[in-house]
């Protein structure tokens, strides 16, 4: 756990000055870190794209003072997105909404559309006052390698930039308190279309628009966080049923492997030997998937720091609320299911 103090306001009025020169600025927000540029600025904004090792055509969302003027970004802010506004700014809910033709696509990603949000960690939303007097907006994904665990404290960003000399500024925030990234609603297509789930739920959307937001289909415009493999620690990662860890966690230990386990469930309830156990790095998770959440990054970049050849996680609730972690943890586990298998083998 990072005992730094948040930046304060000299570091943030620096970092603003940074951005208004084109500079890259990390800052902290409650859902994750991000990489920030003057979202009006295309060579600021390609910056990120460099650093981050991040496709071109991946648009970004950017991020805006409680106080800004939304009409500026968008040409068509409706009923539905002000009701959204009014109910979860600032907050971890990124709204896409069509883009006004005087904002550059660069941040867009070539999009005909915006992605916006305020952020409501008050280190975010005191460089966001500070940026171009308010006024302006900053471009800014999650602040790590392209693909990779998504920061949750300042050091996983220096961490993830060890030798980016592009990054020379990232603002202290403590641990994010949402823990995964903002829930994305797209706006901008006629139906409410949810691009990624997250804290804020279709039910709270649904409360507010009187419709359930529809899920994505093939017309859904390219989103990172919705690529089939994202979020991933670089070690395999495998999600297991409750009542198949035990054996699977002895066989693949009996199979000469190290394992790393994350489990929600009391130990008891998985029935694993207490020396199977012993043996293994660990992330005991809470049992609710707000607390899972907040949880998540840092155990996996731990877990993938321990030289363990397997991740091991129990299989999540089907409910509505463990959507958001059930999806990080679906593209974390991408593509190594047959990793096991040949474990095994
Ligand atoms: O919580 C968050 O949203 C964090 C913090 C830093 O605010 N940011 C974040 O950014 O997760 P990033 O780039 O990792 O994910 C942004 C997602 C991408 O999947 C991107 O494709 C989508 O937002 N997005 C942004 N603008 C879009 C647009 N105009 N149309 C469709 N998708 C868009
Ligand atoms: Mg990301």
């Amino acid at each position: 756990m990072s005992m730094e103090q948040p930046s304060g306001a000299v570091a943030i009025a620096a970092a603003a000055r940074l951005l208004e020169q084109g500079g890259l600025v990390a800052f902290p927000t409650e859902t994750v870190y991000g990489l920030g540029a003057d979202a009006e600025n295309p060579a600021a904004v390609e910056q990120i794209y460099l650093a981050k090792g991040r496709p071109a055509n991946h648009p970004l969302i950017v991020h805006l003072a409680p106080e800004a003027d939304i009409d500026y970004w968008s040409d068509a802010v409706d009923e539905s997105a002000r009701r959204l506004i009014a109910a979860f700014w600032p907050g971890p809910l990124t709204l896409i909404l069509s883009r006004a033709s005087h904002i550059p696509d660069t941040a867009a990603g070539g999009q005909q559309s915006i992605g916006l949000r305020c952020p409501s960690h008050p280190v975010a939303q005191a460089l966001l006052r500070d940026f171009k007097a308010g006024r302006g907006g900053i471009a800014a994904p999650s602040a790590n390698r392209f693909g990779h665990v998504s920061p949750t404290l300042a050091q996983h960003v220096r961490d993830e930039f060890r030798d980016a000399p592009l990054l020379s500024c990232v603002l202290e925030g403590g641990q994010s308190a949402v823990g995964i990234e903002s829930t994305i609603l797209d706006l901008s297509r006629g139906t409410p279309v949810l691009l990624r789930p997250g804290h804020v739920d279709s039910l709270q959307i649904a409360e507010v628009l009187g419709v359930m937001p529809a899920l994505p289909d093939a017309a859904a415009p390219r989103a990172s966080g919705t690529l089939a493999s994202h979020y991933a620690p670089r070690t395999p990662l495998v999600m297991v049923a409750t009542d198949e860890l035990a054996a699977i966690l002895s066989n693949v230990q009996k199979a000469g492997r190290r394992v790393a386990l994350m489990h929600h469930s009391g130990i008891e309830n998985i029935g694993a030997s207490s020396d199977a156990v012993a043996a293994i790095a660990r992330a005991v998770m809470p049992g609710e998937p707000v607390g899972y959440a907040h949880d998540l990054y840092a155990a996996l970049r731990r877990l993938d720091q321990c030289g363990a050849d397997l991740i091991l996680v129990e299989t999540l609730p089907d409910s509505a609320p463990w959507q958001a972690v059930g999806d990080r943890l679906k593209r974390a586990a991408h593509g190594s299911a047959d990793v096991l298998v040949r474990m095994l083998l």
